[in-house]
């Protein structure tokens, strides 16, 4: 297909908290029309004004207003290039799974078929080299056109872009510890109850520790050479400990990196990062940030209300790049949860697609 042409775009779970940024995002991108929405049963038959609670700071799109709220079964969606889906984990694995066997291409924010060995895990910014993987799930899975690729858990999104340029680098990295500071738009809408929340830190995010430690190492992994399947890294060690803050957006990280081998200086590492770059911004996507990484100058930095936004919300922002003690060295992150985090992953994910002919 041209990627000259506008892609029509449905998606499913539009009225959530990664379906509003969908919702903001398409309506700014060239190269997508939003076609079809999709929610529950709650919302189906409802003007999307009516059947979504608002949180986006920007204003929802005239053109959206009042479209009509589908519920999530492909006959609704018929006419879509490209189907988006930030469903809840709990009904996204047999929905998604619908729409892909019904020759959609899918693009999925939720944690089901992310680690499925021929399912692209693509943070689109450092591993776009897993669409090697959709010819086989095509075969496997008796699909003609359909397929799916999955993007990362939203605090997975940061950690990776770093590690991806020290691992390129510097060579393969030994250990990681992370500790998260996570925002509440995290938890998706209503999300934490605000008597849980202010004036409070939360120790725990169900589930969330042993996504990160799990998705690394699918993510800086590779593919066999048969591109049958990913091949996650066996000799990397992750330990994450996630913590939910009284932030709206943004997710910040605490991270520890030990290297295989000889340890480069502080500068160099500064430099690596700098220079980083990915296969989406020499193809010019739309939504390709110019710089992948921000290494902050000033010392107190990265903060969620100051540099979330970075790159449109598709960068993350290093700061605070020190010796470590005990690793190598540690530094403080900061990734858009929602944005390179979610949904603006899934849609630069769909526009790399579409340059290189999978759509
Ligand atoms: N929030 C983030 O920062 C983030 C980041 C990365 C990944 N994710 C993942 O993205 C997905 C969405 O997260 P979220 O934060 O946007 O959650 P959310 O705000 O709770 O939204 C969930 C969406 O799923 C829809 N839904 C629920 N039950 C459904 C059903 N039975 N049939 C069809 N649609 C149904 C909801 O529609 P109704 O409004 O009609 O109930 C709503 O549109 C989750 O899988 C989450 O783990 C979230």
């Amino acid at each position: 297909m041209s990627t000259d042409r506008v892609l029509k775009a449905g998606v499913l779970g539009a009225t959530g908290t990664v379906g509003q940024r969908f919702i903001v995002l398409l309506a700014q991108n060239p190269m997508f029309s939003i076609h079809a929405l999709g929610a529950s049963e709650r919302s189906a038959g409802k003007a999307y004004v009516l059947a979504t609670k608002w949180k986006m700071s920007e204003q929802l799109p005239e053109e959206v207003r009042n479209v009509i709220v589908h519920p999530c079964a492909p006959e609704h969606f018929g006419g879509c290039d490209v189907i988006f889906s930030g469903l809840d984990a709990s009904v996204a694995g047999d929905i998604e799974k619908a729409f892909f066997e019904a020759d959609f291409a899918v693009f999925s924010n939720a944690k089901n078929y992310r680690m499925h060995p021929d399912v692209p895990l693509c943070v689109p910014v450092v591993n776009t080299d897993h669409y090697a993987v959709v010819a086989g799930q095509r075969q496997a899975r008796r699909l003609k056109r359909g397929f799916i690729v999955t993007n990362s858990n939203c605090s997975t999104s940061g950690l990776v872009v770093p590690l991806k340029a020290l691992q390129d680098r510097f060579g393969a990295l030994q250990r990681v510890m992370v500790t998260t500071m996570q925002a509440v738009s995290g938890a998706g809408y209503p999300g934490v109850a605000s008597l849980d929340i202010l004036d409070n830190v939360v120790p725990l995010i169900p589930g969330e520790e042993l996504k990160m430690e799990e998705e690394v190492l699918k993510i800086l992994g590779g593919v066999a050479a048969d591109g049958a399947a990913c091949t996650p890294l066996t000799d990397l060690r992750v330990s994450a400990t996630c913590n939910r803050v009284p932030v709206i957006d943004g997710h910040t990280e605490c991270v520890s990196v030990e290297f295989a081998g000889t340890p480069p200086s502080i500068e160099e590492i500064k430099q690596c990062l700098r220079e980083y770059t990915c296969e989406v911004q020499d193809l010019g996507c739309f939504s390709a940030p110019k710089h992948v990484i921000y290494v902050a100058e000033d010392e107190d930095r990265p903060q969620p209300r100051l540099d979330r936004n970075a790159g449109n919300g598709m960068s993350v922002t290093v700061g605070r790049i020190r010796k470590c003690p005990v690793f190598h060295v540690k530094f403080t992150l900061l990734v858009h949860n929602t944005v390179l985090g979610a949904a603006g992953a899934s849609i630069l994910n769909a526009e790399y697609a579409a340059k290189k002919g999978y759509i």
